[in-house]
């Protein structure tokens, strides 16, 4: 019989035989994945775990020192690296959604290479792959992964020579938030909704610039904040706001405005590949909205998606 007691007791044991007194080298994203990941990795091996968190200047608001802070709270040996302009002067000037992927993929994989050789005599490489995550690179020529590319998995460049450790490898999502449970993590990490690689880039449509992130960090925060508010955000499988790139006229006071929409997006999902758009209540909608729009200068017009998947995407881009 499968318990998570049990399956801690195994893992860790199996880590601390095959790691030795080695190094293990992990990027840690604020997910539960590679959270919990990394938490079994640190009960076997403590401080030989050196984990490595980018700020790519597409997180949510705050994120950055959030996620730092709750790793600090459980023991992890963490670096923070604020790599943000790199990210932001790379995607300068670029509005194609595989494009804007890629780029964040490469940057990403060229701070953590970067951190990675300041640490002497690493030779692991810690991921917080779970069983769906092999299932899908697997099939990485089918045609449904081709319409969007995934950079959670083989994001190892091979002149790293690292040898994985993946402790989630045979686990669903269910399974790694009961052993998340178990390890004592707090339940506003494991019921987080997922949240994409590319972050806001992929949630501004068209040009990503730090001013559009402030705009967007502040709207989904609010949006966020008001899911929690309401006993809204357990009843939805994901829910992020999206920049759209469009301005139209509204008035404040007695000034007219000319400024950006945002678009509210939520859905109800079992696994993501399809999805239904989430029926929230029109006082919630009524709420965000006016929150957003007498909080956020530079917004002035709330949107809510009535999309399902298929055909449309939970992302926009
Ligand atoms: P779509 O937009 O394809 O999204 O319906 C399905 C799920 O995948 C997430 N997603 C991504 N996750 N890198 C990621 O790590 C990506 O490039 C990416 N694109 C979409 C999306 O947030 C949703 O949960």
């Amino acid at each position: 019989d499968w318990t998570s007691a049990h399956f801690i007791n195994e893992t860790v044991d199996a880590i601390k035989e095959t790691i030795g007194d080695k190094k293990v080298i992990m990027a840690l994203s604020g997910g539960v994945d590679s959270t919990v990941a990394a938490t079994l990795i640190h009960k076997a091996i403590g401080k030989n775990l050196y984990g490595i968190f980018v700020d790519n200047g597409v997180l949510r608001k705050d994120e950055f020192q959030q996620v730092l802070d709750s790793c600090n709270s459980i023991g992890l040996n963490i670096k923070g690296v604020d790599a943000k302009d790199h990210f932001y002067t790379k995607l300068a000037g670029k509005v194609s959604p595989e494009e804007k992927r890629k780029i964040i993929g490469k940057c990403f994989i060229e701070i953590f290479d970067e951190e990675a050789h300041k640490i002497e005599g690493i030779e692991f490489l810690g991921q917080g792959t779970i069983y769906p995550d092999v299932i899908e690179s697997m099939s990485v020529h089918g045609p449904s992964q081709t319409i969007k590319s995934h950079h959670n998995v083989g994001g190892l460049p091979d002149y790293m020579k690292l040898k994985l450790v993946e402790p989630l490898r045979s686990l669903f999502k269910d399974e790694v938030r009961k052993v998340g449970a178990e390890l004592g993590l707090p339940a506003a990490l494991l019921n987080r909704h997922p949240f994409p690689g590319p972050g806001l880039a992929i949630r501004i449509l068209g040009e990503v610039t730090e001013e559009k992130v402030q705009l967007l960090q502040q709207a989904d925060a609010i949006y966020t904040k008001a899911l929690l508010k309401f006993d809204l955000y357990a009843t939805v499988w994901q829910a992020g706001a999206i920049l759209l790139p469009v301005k139209s006229v509204g008035v404040m006071g007695d000034e007219r405005t000319y400024e950006f929409t945002v678009a509210l997006r939520a859905v109800t999902s079992v696994d993501g590949m399809t999805a239904d758009w989430a029926h929230l209540p029109y006082e919630f909608l009524a709420y965000v909205s006016n929150e957003i729009i007498n909080n956020v200068k530079g917004i002035n017009r709330v949107v809510y998606d009535i999309s399902s998947k298929p055909p449309a995407t939970i992302e926009w881009e």
